[in-house]
C-alpha cells in the first residue's frame, strides 16, 4: 500500500471491533520510527508514547475508573464501567502525550501538542498501512489529573491521544469526507 492510498483508506476502528492479535514488537518499533518522522518544530521531541499491553491494560482501566470516580462522583456507573473496561478489550493500547516545554523561549506550548498530533496521525496511518486498525480516542481520562499523575506524567504534560489498537474483526466502511471544494478555497 502506498502512502496516499493508506491516507485515504485509513478509517477508526470502533473499540468492540478490535480484536486479537496485537502487533509484534518489531511492527511497533516500526510504528514509533514512523511517529518519531513528524514534523517537530525546534526539534524538541515533545511526543511521548506509553505502551501497555498484558495485564497493564487492566490496570489503566482501574485508574481510569479510580480517577473518574474520585473527580466526577456525580456521573454515571455505565460510563465509570466503560473507562474501566475499555483498555482491556483490545490487545494494544498506547497513551500518546506530550512531554511539554511550557517555558521554551520560541516554540509555544500549542506547537509541542500540534507536534505530538501530527505523530499520532503518522502512526495511525502506519497501524492501516501494516494491516491493523485503531481508535484515537481522548475524553474524560485524557484531561483528568489523577490520570496524569497516576501515569506518571508531569504536570506539564498533556496527554494528546489514548490509541486502542488491535486487528479489525469486521469490515469498516471508509466515512465520507469533505471535498477539496468544501475545506480549501482560492486566496485573494
Ligand atoms: C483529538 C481527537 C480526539 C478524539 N476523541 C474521541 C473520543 O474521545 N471518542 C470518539 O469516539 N472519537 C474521538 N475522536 C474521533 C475519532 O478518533 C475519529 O477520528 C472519528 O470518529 C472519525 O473517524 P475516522 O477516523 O474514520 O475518520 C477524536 C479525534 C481527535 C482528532
Amino acid at each position: 500500500m502506498d502512502a496516499i492510498e493508506a491516507i485515504l483508506t485509513r478509517r477508526t476502528v470502533p473499540i468492540p471491533k478490535l480484536g486479537e492479535p496485537g502487533p509484534d514488537d518489531a511492527t511497533l518499533d516500526l510504528w514509533l520510527r514512523c511517529a518519531a518522522a513528524a514534523p517537530d518544530h525546534g526539534r524538541l521531541v515533545p511526543f511521548r508514547f506509553l505502551v501497555v499491553r498484558g495485564e497493564g491494560r487492566g490496570r489503566l482501566g482501574e485508574l481510569f475508573a479510580r480517577a473518574h470516580a474520585e473527580e466526577r462522583p456525580d456521573e454515571g456507573e455505565a460510563q465509570r464501567e466503560k473507562l474501566r473496561t475499555n483498555p482491556t478489550r483490545v490487545p494494544l493500547v498506547l497513551i500518546a502525550w506530550a512531554d511539554v516545554r511550557p517555558d521554551h523561549p520560541k516554540i509555544p506550548e500549542i506547537e509541542q501538542i500540534e507536534a505530538t498530533a501530527a505523530a499520532v496521525e503518522n502512526l495511525l496511518i502506519a497501524v492501516h498501512a501494516s494491516g491493523f486498525a485503531a481508535k484515537w480516542a481522548t475524553g474524560f481520562p485524557a484531561y483528568s489529573p489523577a490520570v496524569r499523575r497516576g501515569l506518571g506524567l508531569p504536570e506539564t504534560g498533556r496527554i494528546v491521544a489514548i490509541l486502542y489498537i488491535g486487528t479489525p474483526i469486521s469490515d469498516q466502511p471508509i466515512p465520507p469526507r469533505p471535498a477539496p471544494g468544501g475545506i480549501a478555497r482560492p486566496w485573494p
